[in-house]
């Protein structure tokens, strides 16, 4: 089966063509609007939709070119459907189902977080189930026990900023280029270490939930006291790091504990984090790290996690209802 993958759910248009009979990814197109949001100093919705519709359907034509394939070759489509932002999730959603309704193919919505975490399976060296993730993007940090696919238990989570984001608000309290995670990580780099030494929170009571607003916090009073060179920047994003971290090892290793796994997968974009793989890699376990652009926002994993559920005849009636926050209570009932 030969499916198409659209990923518009934040600021990256990822569309990709995935061959389950291979395995193989046929094709793989991004572009990232980071460059557009630069100057607002994070991710403006609706500049996002707007540059999605833009993007889309040239990313769609490129990808069908470097897989030498024409839209009637398609089988199927596959396009996230949430969490995200409304305005861009429509985009990706309206075309996927526009797509599949004229070719007459099946098509799904897909988990933008199931996406990230089978990102792996895209890999020569896939993780073979059962496996706990850690799922750390700008939106969520998760440690998920994955027993299958679409078997999912959430073991923790962060109880206030993502791991992404705690990286961003202080690459921009710190006054660094936008986006912050990676650029704070290579001011990481030239830190000194032991000068600062941030708390690590939430790792002396059990449990497997994590906090991140309160380093950021401790970054800014930090900087605030410091001299403000830039030696002293470089130190406490060190130090940041570090209780990042730290805190990321400690809770993959009781995670791992207490369901007495073997296999950890990392996937969301802090997945990118040198300093989080080296650390990682000391776990006693079997620890497998997608290529960068797989940590990332991409199309490929959508067009991966689509392709399994299509070829496991999951297909939905062709609306286009993206849900980027849905509460149960919302549901009617059956009454006349
Ligand atoms: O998964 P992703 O591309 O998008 C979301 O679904 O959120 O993750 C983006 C996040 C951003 O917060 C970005 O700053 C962070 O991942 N990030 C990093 C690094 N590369 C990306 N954070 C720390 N170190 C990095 N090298
Ligand atoms: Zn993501």
């Amino acid at each position: 089966m030969i499916v198409l993958g659209i990923e518009s759910s934040c600021d990256e248009t990822g569309i990709a063509i995935y061959d389950t009979k291979s395995g193989q990814l046929l094709a793989d197109q991004l572009y990232s609007q980071v460059s557009l949001h630069a100057e607002y100093g994070g991710v403006v919705p609706e500049l996002a939709s707007r540059d999605h519709i833009r993007r889309v359907v040239p990313l769609v034509r490129q990808s069908l070119s470097e897989a030498n394939l024409s839209l009637q070759d398609l089988d199927g489509i596959a396009y996230t459907s949430g969490p995200g932002l409304i305005g861009a999730l429509m985009v990706g959603a309206s075309v996927g189902r526009s797509l599949a309704w004229g070719l007459g193919i099946p098509a799904v919505g897909v988990h933008h977080m199931e996406g990230h975490l089978l990102a792996p399976m895209l890999e020569d060296n896939p993780p073979e189930f059962p496996f706990v993730a850690l799922l750390v993007s700008g939106g969520h940090t998760m440690l998920v026990e994955v027993e299958s696919i679409g078997e999912y238990r959430i073991l923790g989570e962060s109880l206030d900023d993502a791991v992404g984001e705690a990286f961003d608000k202080t690459a921009k309290m710190l006054g660094l280029a936008y986006p912050g995670g990676p650029v704070l990580a290579a001011l990481a780099e030239k830190g000194e270490p032991g000068v600062y030494e941030f708390p690590r929170p939430m790792v002396r009571q059990g449990g497997l939930d994590f906090s991140y607003s309160g380093l950021k916090t401790f970054a800014l009073t930090t900087w605030n006291q410091s001299d403000k060179t830039e030696q002293d920047k470089a130190n406490i994003a060190h130090a940041f790091q570090e209780a990042v971290v730290d805190t990321l090892f400690i809770k993959c290793r009781r995670a791992l504990e207490a369901v007495e796994g073997k296999r950890l997968v990392i996937a969301g974009g802090v997945g990118a984090n040198k300093r989080l793989r080296e650390k990682l890699a000391e776990l006693d376990a079997e620890v497998f790290f997608p290529q960068i652009q797989f940590c990332t926002d991409n199309g490929a994993m959508i067009a991966y996690a689509g392709a399994i559920r299509l070829e496991a005849g999951q297909t939905e009636e062709a609306t286009i209802a993206p849900r980027p926050r849905w509460s149960l209570e919302q549901l009617s009932g059956l009454g006349a």
